[in-house]
């Protein structure tokens, strides 16, 4: 039995009597996601196509769709009155994804050699590529493609800086990989460690980089511990890991998923030397408030706004309860091909009362926040997560594992190239 599945098992047991299948679904996620998160990240095997030799009947279907999608498309923008992309103006979280085969995205889990396994999908055995072809289309303006000359030109002599969990990451991979490929090799280093990741673009003097904090607060859990249960925050503190963020030209903040174990997430103040006593049991939604007051006040005693910008990503919304779009339950994001096309579709994995602290704390900041605020355009995207494409304890999933989606799809991170690409250009926009 693998690394993932022995504890999720363990828990459903004892939980299913008490817990709400969406709260044990999201157990289940973490467990793995947990797993995923301490797998070796740096290797580079090569992919085994357990899926080759899945059907062609479907792709001939899949053709037909798309063909079908594409001219829906054409016929909504005949008249195209959208505004050129305008920070202030813009509402990026209205619009709809648009399928248009030509697009195609600026590199692959091939080409790029920095890419983690677990968002490597198509390397990983994914055999249906439309997930690569959708384009976000706000409905009030147009968003300019991602260029990467552009990019590395507004990083010039600048240090940017993402900061949070394993989705972050999804999306400064998907940012070096973007860029990456107009760089010559001898320009170009990177440095990935467990923590603290650097990538540089030298004839730029810039720097990329990304650094781990779940939670953004201090935890005994950020490196070392697994189990949910035995995590205590330290909602008070930003200290230990703030001081590795000063400096930086950007800073590109999340944190969501971890605070989301469907436990009670045990919290501290003052100093853990004061022994596992002194904790209060607090439900996730009034945690978070906590800790992100903590770091909103870490920012605005701290951060020059004339000196540094920064940015903040809206939750990435979890995709494991599949009766939410009208799927048999238990499958999660497994076989899906195709967004959601259902307007302001919005699924359980993506909980508003944490959306609504995050609005809370950032409207109260002094230092001014860029939201990147991706929850709703990524909504709809369950089609382009991980999903069996992925990795558990260090190697790829076995042919026992995928297929058994229920306990081993990855419905929380996304495949690359993919849906942080969009988040990305949205930054850019913003940059
Ligand atoms: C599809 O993308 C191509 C290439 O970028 C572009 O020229 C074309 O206008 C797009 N089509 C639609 C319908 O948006
Ligand atoms: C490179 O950027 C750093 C700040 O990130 C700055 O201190 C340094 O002077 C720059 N060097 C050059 C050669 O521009
Ligand atoms: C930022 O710049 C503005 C205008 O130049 C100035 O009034 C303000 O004092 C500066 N703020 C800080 C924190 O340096
Ligand atoms: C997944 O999709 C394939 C092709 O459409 C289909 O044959 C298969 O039954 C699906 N699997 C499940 C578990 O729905
Ligand atoms: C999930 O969403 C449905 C409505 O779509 C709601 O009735 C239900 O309470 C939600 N469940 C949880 C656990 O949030
Ligand atoms: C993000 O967009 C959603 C709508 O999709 C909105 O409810 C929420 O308030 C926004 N969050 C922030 C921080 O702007």
């Amino acid at each position: 039995m693998s690394f993932a599945a022995s504890p999720s098992t363990i828990m459903m047991k004892s939980y299913r009597g008490k817990l709400h299948l969406s709260i044990i679904t999201v157990i289940v996620c973490s467990f793995a996601f947990l797993a995923l998160l301490y797998t070796e990240r740096l290797s580079f095997l090569s992919s085994n196509s357990i899926l080759k030799s899945q059907s062609c009947a479907k792709r001939g279907a899949v053709t037909k769709a798309k063909d079908k999608a594409a001219e829906e498309n054409l016929e909504n923008h005949e008249i195209d009155d959208r505004f050129e992309f305008d920070a202030e103006e813009c509402n990026i979280a209205h619009g709809m994804w648009v399928f248009n085969r030509s697009i195609k995205p600026l590199y692959t889990d091939r080409s790029c050699p920095y890419l983690d396994r677990q968002f490597s999908c198509v390397k990983n055995g994914r055999l249906d590529f439309d997930y690569l072809h959708w384009e976000w289309q706000p409905e009030d303006c147009s968003l300019p493609r991602f260029n990467p000359e552009l990019a590395l030109k507004k990083l010039r002599g600048k240090r940017l800086l993402f900061v949070g969990d394993s989705l972050q990451r999804n999306q400064w991979e998907s940012f070096i990989c973007m860029i990456e490929w107009t760089i010559a090799p001898e320009k170009k280093s990177m440095k990935q460690g467990k923590v603290r990741s650097v990538f540089k673009a030298k004839e730029y003097n810039a720097t990329i980089e990304f650094y781990w904090a779940p939670f953004l607060v201090e935890s005994n859990t950020d490196i070392d511990v697994l189990d949910p249960k035995k995590r205590i925050l330290k909602v008070d503190s930003v200290a230990k890991h703030s001081k590795h963020w000063e400096g930086a030209d950007i800073l590109a903040f999340n944190t969501y998923v971890w605070w989301m174990s469907g436990l009670r997430l045990k919290t501290l103040w003052g100093s853990f030397a004061n022994g596992e006593d002194g904790f209060a049991e607090l439900d996730a939604p009034v945690a978070y408030k906590i800790g992100l007051k903590t770091w909103a006040n870490w920012i605005d005693s701290t951060i020059n706004p004339n000196k540094t910008r920064i940015f903040f990503t809206t939750l990435s919304p979890v995709h494991t309860r599949s009766e939410d779009w009208g799927r048999e339950d238990g499958l999660k994001c497994f076989n899906e091909t195709k967004p959601v096309m259902k307007k302001k579709f919005w699924g359980n994995g993506s909980d508003k009362k944490m959306m609504s602290v995050v609005d809370g704390v950032l409207k109260k900041m002094k230092v001014p926040v860029t939201v990147l605020n991706i929850t709703q355009l990524s909504q709809y995207r369950i089609d382009a997560h991980s999903s069996i494409y992925t990795e558990t304890g260090g190697r790829l999933l076995n042919d026992e594992e995928k297929a058994d989606p229920r306990r081993h799809a990855d419905c929380i991170h996304w495949c690359l190239p993919g849906v942080p690409d969009t988040w990305n250009q949205i930054f850019l926009a913003h940059l």
